[in-house]
C-alpha cells in the first residue's frame, strides 16, 4: 500500500496515457458518476454522533441552518450532590474507568460503552441507521456496576430543533405521550424536512418507593415516571444544556425547600427533588429535556430507544425488534468491513492472541472514527498583530475578531481533551482512515481544503468553530493568526491518496471496492470509490489545484528564511554557489522557549533565537508539499508545472545536505549564526525527531550514504532507541526530560509511524520474514522488526492496563502520558498491526 516512488511514477505515466485516450468521452459520464457518488456520500454520512466532544451527541452533517441537535447526559440522583457528577462533555476529570466506541463507523453505526464508577453505572449506547441513512435509532442500555449499592441512573436527554415553525406549530413539539413513559415528537427543519422522533422504553424500573402514596414532591417533580419540559434555546446556546439543566433543577430545589409542606421530605425522595419541572411556566418551545430515573438496585437495569424517522417513509423504524435487528446487522457489517481492510497474524509481538489483537485494533480505529465531528460557527482571527522578526517574546494576539461562520468536517486528536480540528494532526488521522474508508478520508481532506483562504492561501493551525468548540480551549490558544504555519501533513496525506488511486489503475481487479444494495439497486459506491476510480479523484484534483497552489505559495512565502547572513561563511566553505537561495525556511512565531508552529512545541532550538535561524524541519516540510504539488501537476498533465516542482524538490533535497547536514555530528540540524561571532555558522544539533525528519519524509536520496547514519542513530539505545519506541529527543541531549518535557523525550506515534514507513520505502526487504541479512539492510531490518514490535506491544500493554491510547508514552517505562483517550494519531498502531 505504501508504494515506492518509482512504481508510482510508472503508473502515473500509464494513467496519463489512459486519460489521454479516454478524455474525449470521459467528462459527461464522469460528472454524473461524481454526482451520484456525492449523493451517496451525503446520505450515508448525514447522521452520526458528530458532536464528538460529548459522550454522546448528535447533529447532522452539512445541515447548518436548522440542525436537529441532541445529547445524552446522566447522573446518580440518589446522591445529594449527584448533579455535580452530571456527565455530558467527555472529559478526563470525570474519571470514568472507561469510555469510548468498541465498534463504530459513521456510515453504519456502532456501540459505545461507559463504565462510570462514581455513578455506579455501566452504560451502553448503540447507534444505528436505516440502510439509506435517513432514519436512525439510539438505544440506551444501562446496568448497575454494583446492584447492592443503592443508586439511580437518571438519564437526561435533550433535543433541539430551531429554524422556524410549520403551520403555526413549533419546529419540534411533543405530539403525544403513549402512557407515562413513551413520548412522541413532531419535528420540522428546512433542510431535513418533516420527521418524528420517539422515545420508547423497552424495560426498566423507575425509582419508586411503595411506602409513599406518591413520589411527587412538588407539582411536576416525580422520579417514578418520565419528566419532560420544553423551552426555547437558540442554536448557539444549546451546548449549555448541562448548565441550564443544573440551574433549573437547583432553582426547583430552592423552591421546594422554601415551601413548608415540602421542606421535611425524607431523604429517599431525593431523586424526585432532582428531576426537572416547568417551574417558571415556560411556553412550549423547540428545546426539550426528557429525564428518566431508573432504580439501579435492579440487576437487569433498563433500556429505551430513541428513534428518528423522516415522515412519509415506506419503512420507518418502528419496533424494538427492528432496532435489535439493525444493531446486529450493523455490528456485523462493520466487523466484516474491518476484516476486509486489515488482517492480523501471530507475530513476534507479545499480544495474547490474534483475536485480542484484532479487538484492540478495531476498538482503536473505532475511537479514531468516533472522533469525527461536524463543526459549524465562527472562528477568532487576529489579522492585525504583526510579528517583529527580531523579537522572540511571546506575542499576545489581542486583536481578535470573529469571522465566519465556517464549517469543518474533521476528526479530532482527543474527544475529551482536544475536541477540534488540528491541521498538524489531521494528515496523520487520514493516513489511518484512508486504509479503512478511502472516500471518508477524502471527504475530510476536501473539507479542510475548503478552509484555504482564497486571497492569502492560509489555513489556520487550529480550527475552533463556534462557542461549543471554543469552550474547551484555553484563552491563549483561541485566536489564530495568518502568519503562523504548521507542518502541512494534509498534503502528505493527499499525496498518499493520489498514489494509491493511481496504483489501482493498473490493478482493476482490486477487491477494495465494496458493492452494496442501496436504494434498491446494487451500487459500487461504498467506501473506496475514489480509490478504485481514480478519474474521480483527478477530477477533484483539477478543481482544487489552484487553491492548493495558493496554500503552497503562502507557506513558502510566509516561512521563508534569510540566507544572506550566511553569504560570507558559505563562500569560505565553497558552497555559496551551490546553495539554492530561495529554499531556506524558518518557523515564524517561535519564542525563546517554544516553537508551536513546528508542531513540536518545546523541542530544543537555537539559543538564543536569531532572525537568521534556519529550521531543517521547515525545509523538509516544504519538500513534502512540493512533491505533492508535483504529483498533482503530473496527474493533471501540467507538464511545465510539474517540471518546476521537480526542480524545487531537487533544490530542497540538495539544500538539506548542503546547509543542514553536520558532518561532525552525523545528523541533520537547524543552523543559526553564532551569537558570539557573526562570521560563524553554527549547527544547532539536538538528536531526535527534528533530525530524523528528512528521513521520515523520504527526502534523502536512496543512494545517500547518510541513510545508514540515520539508521544508526535510530538504533542507538544510548540515544533515541527504546523498548517502547523512538524517543523524541536523545537521552544524551542536555534538554532531555527537562522543563515541560513535551517533545523532549516522550515517545510520539506520528513520527515513529513515519520512520517505520520510511524504512519500508528505503529498504523494501525489511518486511520479509526470515533472518536478517548482514550489513546495511540487515541493520535496517533488525531495527524495523524490533521497533514495530516494541511500539505496538507497548501501546497495547498501556491500553490493557490504563484503558486508553495516550497522547505520548514515557521514554523511561513506556506508560501512557499526556492526554488520555488520545485516539488521534496514536491510532496509527492499527496500520502497523493490520497492514504493515
Ligand atoms: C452534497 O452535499 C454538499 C454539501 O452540502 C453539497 O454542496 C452538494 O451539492 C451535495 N451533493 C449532492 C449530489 O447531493
Ligand atoms: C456492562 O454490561 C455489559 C452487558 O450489557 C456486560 O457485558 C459488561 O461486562 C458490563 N461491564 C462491566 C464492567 O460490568
Ligand atoms: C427512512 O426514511 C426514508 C424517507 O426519507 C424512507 O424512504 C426509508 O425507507 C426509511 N426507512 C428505512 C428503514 O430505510
Ligand atoms: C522488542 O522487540 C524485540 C524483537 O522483536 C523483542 O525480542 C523484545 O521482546 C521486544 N521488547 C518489548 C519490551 O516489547
Amino acid at each position: 500500500m505504501f508504494n515506492s516512488r518509482l512504481r508510482v511514477f510508472k503508473l502515473v505515466w500509464i494513467l496519463a496515457n489512459i486519460a489521454l485516450l479516454v478524455s474525449a468521452t470521459f467528462s459527461v459520464d464522469k460528472l454524473e458518476e461524481f454526482e451520484e457518488y456525492q449523493k451517496f456520500t451525503n446520505e450515508s454520512l448525514l447522521w452520526a454522533p458528530y458532536r464528538s466532544n460529548c459522550y454522546f451527541g448528535m447533529r447532522p452533517r452539512y445541515v447548518s441552518e436548522s440542525p436537529l441537535i441532541m445529547g445524552v447526559m446522566w447522573f446518580n440522583s440518589l446522591s445529594q450532590d449527584g448533579l455535580h457528577s452530571l456527565r455530558h462533555f467527555a472529559t478526563p476529570q470525570d474519571k470514568l474507568q472507561k469510555y469510548g466506541w468498541e465498534v463504530y463507523d459513521p456510515r453504519i453505526g456502532g456501540k459505545e460503552i461507559f463504565i462510570d464508577g462514581k455513578n455506579n453505572l455501566n452504560l451502553t449506547v448503540y447507534f444505528v441507521k436505516s440502510r439509506n441513512g435517513e432514519n436512525w435509532s439510539v438505544r440506551v442500555h444501562g446496568e448497575p456496576l454494583d446492584p447492592e449499592k443503592p443508586s439511580t441512573a437518571s438519564i437526561v436527554l435533550y433535543f433541539s430543533q430551531n429554524g422556524g415553525e410549520l403551520d403555526g406549530k413549533s419546529s419540534l413539539a411533543m405530539i403525544n405521550q403513549d402512557g407515562p413513559n413513551d413520548l412522541k415528537f413532531f419535528g420540522y427543519s428546512k433542510e431535513l424536512g418533516e420527521y418524528d422522533l420517539t422515545v420508547k422504553d423497552n424495560f426498566g424500573h423507575y425509582f419508586n418507593n411503595p411506602a409513599y402514596d406518591t413520589m411527587e414532591v412538588a407539582p411536576g417533580s416525580d422520579c417514578s415516571k418520565t419528566s419532560h419540559i420544553s423551552l426555547q434555546i437558540p442554536d448557539g446556546e444549546v451546548w449549555k444544556a448541562r448548565d441550564v439543566f443544573q440551574s433549573l433543577v437547583s432553582d426547583s430545589i430552592r423552591d421546594i425547600l422554601e415551601k413548608e409542606e415540602t421542606k421535611q421530605r425524607p431523604a429517599d425522595l431525593i431523586p424526585s427533588v432532582l428531576t426537572i419541572r416547568n417551574l417558571y411556566d415556560f411556553n412550549p418551545g423547540s428545546f426539550h429535556y426528557v429525564q428518566k430515573t431508573f432504580d439501579l438496585t435492579k440487576q437487569e437495569g433498563f433500556e429505551f430507544d430513541i428513534t428518528y424517522n423522516k415522515l412519509e417513509t415506506s419503512q420507518s423504524i418502528s419496533t424494538k425488534e427492528q432496532v435489535t435487528e439493525l444493531i446486529a446487522w450493523s455490528l456485523n457489517e462493520i466487523n466484516a468491513r474491518f476484516d476486509r481492510h486489515f488482517s492480523f497474524e501471530e507475530g513476534p509481538d507479545s499480544i495474547e492472541s490474534v483475536d485480542v489483537k484484532r479487538r484492540f485494533a478495531l476498538e482503536t480505529l473505532s475511537n479514531l472514527l468516533g472522533g469525527i465531528g461536524y463543526f459549524y460557527g465562527k472562528q477568532l482571527i487576529d489579522r492585525e498583530t504583526e510579528f517583529d522578526e527580531s523579537q522572540f517574546d511571546e506575542i499576545k494576539l489581542l486583536n481578535a475578531k470573529e469571522e465566519g461562520p465556517f464549517e469543518l468536517f474533521t476528526s479530532v486528536p482527543s474527544r475529551g481533551f482536544f475536541p477540534r480540528g488540528f491541521y498538524w494532526d489531521e494528515g496523520f488521522h487520514l493516513l489511518q482512515i484512508m486504509e479503512y474508508d478511502f472516500d471518508l478520508a477524502f471527504e475530510i481532506l476536501a473539507s479542510w481544503f475548503e478552509m484555504i483562504e482564497d486571497d492569502s492561501g492560509w489555513i489556520a493551525r487550529e480550527i475552533i468553530l463556534g462557542n461549543e468548540a471554543r469552550s474547551k480551549v484555553p484563552e491563549e490558544f483561541q485566536v489564530q493568526n495568518p502568519n503562523i504555519a504548521n507542518p502541512p501533513t494534509l498534503l502528505l496525506a493527499f499525496s498518499e491518496m493520489l498514489s494509491k488511486a493511481i496504483e489501482n489503475i493498473g490493478d482493476l481487479g482490486s477487491d477494495s471496492n465494496e458493492q452494496v444494495t442501496f436504494n434498491g439497486k446494487t451500487s459500487n459506491f461504498m467506501t473506496n470509490n475514489l480509490e478504485a476510480n481514480s478519474d474521480l479523484l483527478t477530477e477533484y484534483a483539477k478543481k482544487i489545484y489552484p487553491k492548493l497552489m495558493k496554500h503552497y505559495n503562502w507557506f513558502k512565502d510566509s516561512q521563508a528564511g534569510l540566507i544572506d547572513e550566511y553569504a560570507e561563511i558559505c563562500e569560505d566553505e565553497g558552497i555559496w554557489d551551490k546553495i539554492h537561495k530561495n529554499e531556506v525556511y524558518r518557523w515564524v512565531g517561535r519564542t525563546f522557549t517554544h516553537c508551536l508552529p513546528s508542531g513540536m512545541d518545546d523541542y530544543p532550538r537555537a539559543q538564543p533565537p536569531d532572525v537568521a535561524e534556519l529550521n531543517v524541519d521547515a525545509l523538509a516540510w516544504v519538500g513534502v508539499m512540493t512533491r505533492s504539488m508535483k504529483q498533482i501537476a503530473h496527474v493533471l498533465k501540467l507538464t511545465e508545472d510539474e517540471e518546476k516542482y521537480a526542480e524545487i524538490e531537487q533544490n530542497v533535497v540538495e539544500n538539506l545536505d548542503l546547509l543542514h547536514w553536520s558532518e561532525k555530528d552525523n545528523c541533520y540540524c537547524d543552523i543559526s549564526i553564532d551569537p558570539e561571532d557573526e562570521d560563524v555558522k553554527e549547527f544547532v544539533c539536538h538528536e531526535g525527531y527534528i533530525s530524523l525528519l528528512p528521513f521520515a519524509l523520504k527526502l534523502i536520496p536512496r543512494d545517500s550514504p547518510k541513510l545508514e547514519k540515520v539508521v544508526a542513530l535510530m538504533s542507538d539505545p544510548e540515544k533515541i532507541f527504546s523498548e517502547y519506541g523512538l524517543l523524541s529527543l536523545s537521552r544524551q541531549d542536555e534538554y532531555f526530560g527537562k522543563g515541560e518535557n513535551y517533545w523532549r523525550g516522550p515517545i510520539w506515534m506520528n513520527i515513529n509511524y513515519l520512520c517505520l514507513d520510511a524504512m519500508r520505502y528505503y529498504y523494501p526487504e525489511v518486511t520479509f520474514d526470515g533472518a536478517g541479512e548482514a550489513g546495511k539492510a540487515g541493520n535496517a531490518k533488525k531495527l524495523y522488526q524490533t521497533l514495530k514490535t516494541n511500539l505496538s506491544n507497548n501501546i497495547y500493554k498501556v491500553w490493557k492496563e490504563q484503558g486508553y491510547c495516550y497522547e505520548n508514552y514515557s521514554p523511561i517505562d513506556g506508560h501512557g502520558t499526556g492526554a488520555e483517550h488520545f485516539t488521534g494519531w496514536t491510532a496509527l498502531v492499527v496500520n502497523i498491526l493490520g497492514r504493515f
